[in-house]
């Protein structure tokens, strides 16, 4: 073996760990225990992510521990290496900028691409009777990375138990299945909504304000699943049937009068005011400072929604009972 060419990256080389990490790869012994245990997390790894190789029932008093990329244990395939005493980490040729080596041995190896995937050795180093070692060897196996799944939508702003909806989660691939998400949750199987090309497309006959979302779908294939970014639907509906505040239409001659009226709408809806079936002023509120006898009559609130083209109404009857009255008469009211 040659001496150790230049590594791509070096940190505070000391020439003592540089030759302590010679010898180890001179006189590197075959294994004699098996204990050592090295597991990956997660097991299963997608292209992009992270995997720590983890070393479990690391023996005492070690001198260092080296990476190697498959099952050579030579300078070509030395990713790094740990020396204990002087806490060292060193790089070699087989290094790829995406490793770290903690001071417990365990490797974690970042972004893993297509080339990460196949076994990696690590070799333990024990002080004391002369330099021993001990091999883990560990596989991990690569996974096509899903891709970014997302949703199209044939309407986003659907009128309330009218518009058909059809959700279709892109991109199409044969290769995975899809799972649709209702706040949060897997969207229940009901005979109401209809899942074609194999869950890709949902399509909801119709949708209730209730409905609006935020509506997710999952790409998963047979370790895990992304899913897309939430859509939530602008539900048009209403106006529903008003109400008008107070409701009791009682006054006295002088008094104010103020009524406010309100109806579920989205978009909101448009007010206005009738009295006896004559327009009295646009908007919610209607406020008269001083009634007299002549404000008694029918008091109408009609509501619209011009995005839905519905209309409603509620009318209540406004009494005013003149000033003369004496209050003790006034009460049965
Ligand atoms: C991993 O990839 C991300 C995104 O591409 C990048 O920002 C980051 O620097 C990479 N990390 C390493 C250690 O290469
Ligand atoms: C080793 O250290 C890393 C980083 O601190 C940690 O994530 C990992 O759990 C440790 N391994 C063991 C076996 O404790
Ligand atoms: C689906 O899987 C097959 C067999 O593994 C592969 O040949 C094909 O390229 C994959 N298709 C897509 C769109 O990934
Ligand atoms: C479609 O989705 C339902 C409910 O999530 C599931 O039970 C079914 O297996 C899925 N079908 C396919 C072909 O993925």
């Amino acid at each position: 073996m040659g001496p150790l060419s230049a590594p791509p990256r070096t940190q505070r080389i000391t020439w003592k760990g540089l030759l302590l990490t010679a010898s180890l790869l001179h006189f590197w012994n075959p294994p004699t225990t098996a204990q050592v245990k090295i597991e990956a997390q997660p097991p299963k790894v997608s292209e992009g992510k992270d995997v720590l190789l983890l070393v479990h029932n690391l023996p005492q008093n070690l001198a260092a521990y080296i990476w190697y990329e498959g099952q050579m244990m030579d300078i070509h395939h030395y990713i790094t290496s740990y020396v204990v005493d002087d806490q060292t980490i060193v790089y070699g040729p087989a290094y790829s900028g995406r490793e770290t080596v903690y001071s417990n041995a365990s490797l974690l190896i970042q972004n893993v691409t297509g080339e990460d995937a196949g076994s990696y050795t690590l070799q333990i180093i024990k002080r004391g009777d002369g330099i021993r070692g001990a091999t883990g060897h560990f596989t991990f196996t690569l996974y096509p990375k899903l891709p970014n799944p997302y949703i199209i939508i044939n309407n986003l702003n659907p009128m309330e138990n009218k518009d058909v909806l059809a959700f279709t989660c892109e991109p199409k691939s044969e290769n995975h299945t899809y799972r649709w998400w209702l706040n949060g949750r897997r969207l229940p199987i009901s005979p109401r909504v209809r899942r074609p090309i194999k869950n890709r497309t949902l399509i909801l006959p119709s949708v209730t304000r209730n409905e609006k979302g935020p509506y997710e779908c999952e790409i998963r294939d047979r370790y895990g699943g992304i899913r897309s970014d939430p859509v939530t639907l602008n539900v048009l509906y209403g106006p529903d049937l008003p109400s008008i505040y107070p409701s009791v239409g009682y006054y006295r001659s002088g008094e104010k009068l103020y009524l406010s009226c309100s109806a579920d709408s989205n978009p909101p809806a448009e007010y206005s005011w009738t009295i006896n079936g004559k327009f009295q002023q646009s908007g919610q509120k209607l406020f008269i400072p001083q009634i007299t006898t002549k404000h008694s009559g029918l008091y109408a609130c009609s509501v619209r929604n011009s995005a839905t083209g519905k209309e409603s109404s509620k009318s209540i009857t406004v009494k005013v009972i003149g000033k003369w009255i004496p209050a003790s008469l006034a009460i049965g009211f």
